[in-house]
């Protein structure tokens, strides 16, 4: 009922030159996914991206988005920008953005609205640190970025809105969450859209896992029955690994 997103989030990665290579390996190697497959770019690669992949399975995201019209927000760059520029998705509140820019629940809950405004569709980020893990934090903390970051949105907008659960211990480190474990921590963050949202949301919404998530592991992620998608980091920035994850599926 959920279709799968495999989204590969390139971080500070890839200049134009790079990034044209990559995607020009890419696209026959993902033409047959069963999948939605989402490249999430920095900002001066989406044009040439958004290009080379017209036509292709592959439709196109940001890292970030600023949540006013426009205005003096110096180095920012607004929703209208982005749809411009054919974005389709938009990553929100990545724990990079949280931890070394500010990012807030606050800032994740307005910018979700300026996506929405322009059919941009958020991949919204909410994860928990190690040291919140190691002292049984986990679920409170999954559960108040859900009520504070979604706060006010109805079904109709969670039809557009995708959830990425990224535990941050398991970003960049190689180490993975297992995929039981990460099920179970998705299956939590259901309850919480079923106790807050409704049913319907709980259900409908698609969940991705993200978190050193690679060719070797995705197969058994995929598996699990919570988990709709994955978000690749490192994995995403050589086309064959990201390949394998968009093709895990096939054997
Ligand atoms: P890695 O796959 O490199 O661990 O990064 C995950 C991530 O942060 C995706 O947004």
């Amino acid at each position: 009922m959920r279709k799968p997103i495999i989204a590969g989030n390139w971080k500070m990665n890839n200049t134009i030159r790079e990034s044209k290579a990559l995607v020009t390996e890419l696209l026959p190697l993902i033409k047959d996914a069963n999948c939605d497959v989402v490249l999430c770019v920095p900002f001066t690669d989406i044009k040439s991206v958004v290009s080379l992949t017209k036509g292709s399975i592959i439709k196109v995201g940001a890292q970030n988005v600023h949540f006013a019209e426009n205005g003096a927000y110096t180095g920012e760059i607004s929703a209208t920008m982005l749809k411009e520029l054919k974005v389709n998705y938009c990553i929100i509140g990545h724990s990079e953005r949280r931890q070394y820019f500010g990012e807030t629940d606050e800032t994740v809950n307005k910018k979700i609205a300026a996506c929405l405004k322009y059919k941009i569709k958020p991949i919204v980020c909410i994860g928990e640190t190690l040291q919140q893990r190691e002292s049984n934090q986990t679920k409170d903390i999954l559960k108040n970025q859900i009520i504070e970051g979604f706060k006010g949105y109805k079904s109709k907008d969670f039809e557009k809105i995708i959830i990425a659960y990224e535990p941050i211990w398991a970003i960049g480190t190689g180490k993975t969450a297992t995929a039981q474990d990460a099920n179970s921590t998705i299956k939590h963050i259901r309850e919480v859209l079923k106790k807050y949202f409704g049913l319907s949301i709980s259900q409908k919404t698609r969940i991705q896992y993200g978190g050193s998530m690679n060719a070797k592991n995705a197969f058994e992620l995929m598996s699990m029955p919570e988990i709709d998608g994955g978000l690749i980091g490192g994995a995403s920035l050589k086309a064959q690994d990201f390949s394998k994850v968009v093709n895990y599926d096939k054997k």
